[in-house]
């Protein structure tokens, strides 16, 4: 994972927005997040966490037959990030492409990269999450500009025996409810104008509440229909990696899940929201504190934009 150096508490941004630490803390749980410093792109940090993934996994970079990025914040429109990744990582001219299914993103690339490997297409597949969001957000919108960080997670994918790795993929999406959470600007509906690029008209649309419950009620409806999938109960579960998207979000899904607090990763208060890159980032730091041991069964559960949501089983 790579977070980018710069750190942005909740006391930074009492001084240019109308908020409080207070009131973010309470909440959504989050203390700081990480900014990128100008010119830094997608593809930048997500190349941090890739060469982490693949010192760690002990593979060449010619081992790799394909680069899935997943992001909703691109270094550019065009092209994906995914080949600008490619490119910095000075990879053969083997597939990469971007996966956009926000919150969802990892969910997606995970059902995506395993299906592919499985079906014995590819041996062995770069997967990233990586977002920049900071510097988009308009400041006057406090709703949403207090709750998103930048950063990036890496995994590399391979076959493993029978019983271990990836068991089940799930995904969902509700795309009649996409205003709930949208950038509708910069988009081909409405392009950038002079006349709208004001401050004011970039940035993105959130009817919090409304996604707060529908968040609660699909992490719980997704991870059970993994469960069953595989036979498994809440009881087998040994380590929950949820999106980091609010402390309450995650604690009443949890509840309701029946899963003890000790077994739900949260690093929501120094992340913040980082979309697509918060379930790899939970999961290296969950595997780096130790939390993590061979035989154990990972869930990991999403909800966003689009609206999508998602859960994996995995056997570490
Ligand atoms: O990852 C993608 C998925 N995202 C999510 O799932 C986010 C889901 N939603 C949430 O996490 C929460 O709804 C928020 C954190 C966005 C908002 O928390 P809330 O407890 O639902 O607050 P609210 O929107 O009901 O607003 C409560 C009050 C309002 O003031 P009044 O009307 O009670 O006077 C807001 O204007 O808090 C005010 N408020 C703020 N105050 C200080 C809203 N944002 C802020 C802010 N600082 N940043």
């Amino acid at each position: 994972m790579y977070l980018p150096e710069t750190v942005l508490t909740n006391k930074d941004i009492e001084a240019f927005c109308d908020t409080t630490d207070e009131w973010i803390r309470q909440r959504t749980g989050i203390e700081e997040r990480h900014k990128v410093t100008p010119g830094e792109g997608t593809s930048d940090l997500a190349l941090r966490a890739s060469r982490m993934a693949i010192k760690n996994a002990g593979i060449a970079l010619d081992d790799l037959d394909a680069v899935i990025c997943c992001t909703v914040s691109p270094d550019q429109i065009l092209p994906a990030s995914a080949n600008l990744l490619h490119g910095k990582l000075g990879l053969r001219d083997i597939a990469s492409f971007d996966i956009n299914a926000a919150c969802s993103g990892f969910m997606a690339g995970l059902m995506t990269g395993n299906a592919l490997i499985k079906s014995g297409v590819y041996k062995t597949i770069l997967l990233v999450g990586a977002e920049i969001q900071t510097n988009r957000m308009t400041w006057k919108n406090r709703d949403t500009a207090v709750l998103f960080g930048d950063g990036a997670g890496a995994v590399i994918l391979q076959a493993s025996e029978n019983g271990y790795g990836v068991l089940t993929t799930h995904l969902g999406s509700d795309g009649s409810n996409y205003e709930v959470l949208h950038l509708p600007l910069g988009g081909s509906r409405e392009p950038f104008t002079k006349e709208n690029l004001d401050e004011d008209a970039y940035t993105i649309y959130m009817k919090g509440p409304e996604l707060f419950k529908r968040a609660v009620i699909k992490f719980v409806e997704v991870s059970q229909e993994a469960l069953d999938a595989v036979g498994l109960t809440m009881d087998d579960i040994d380590l929950f990696v949820p999106h980091q998207a609010n402390a309450r979000i995650i604690e009443a899904a949890g509840q309701r899940m029946g899963i003890a607090p000790e077994k739900v990763v949260m690093n929501i208060q120094k992340t913040g929201n980082t979309t697509a890159a918060s379930i790899p980032i939970a999961l290296h730091e969950a595997v780096q504190e130790g939390r993590v041991k061979e035989g154990d069964h990972i869930l990991m559960a999403s909800f966003g934009a689009g609206l999508t949501w998602g859960a994996a089983i995995v056997r570490w």
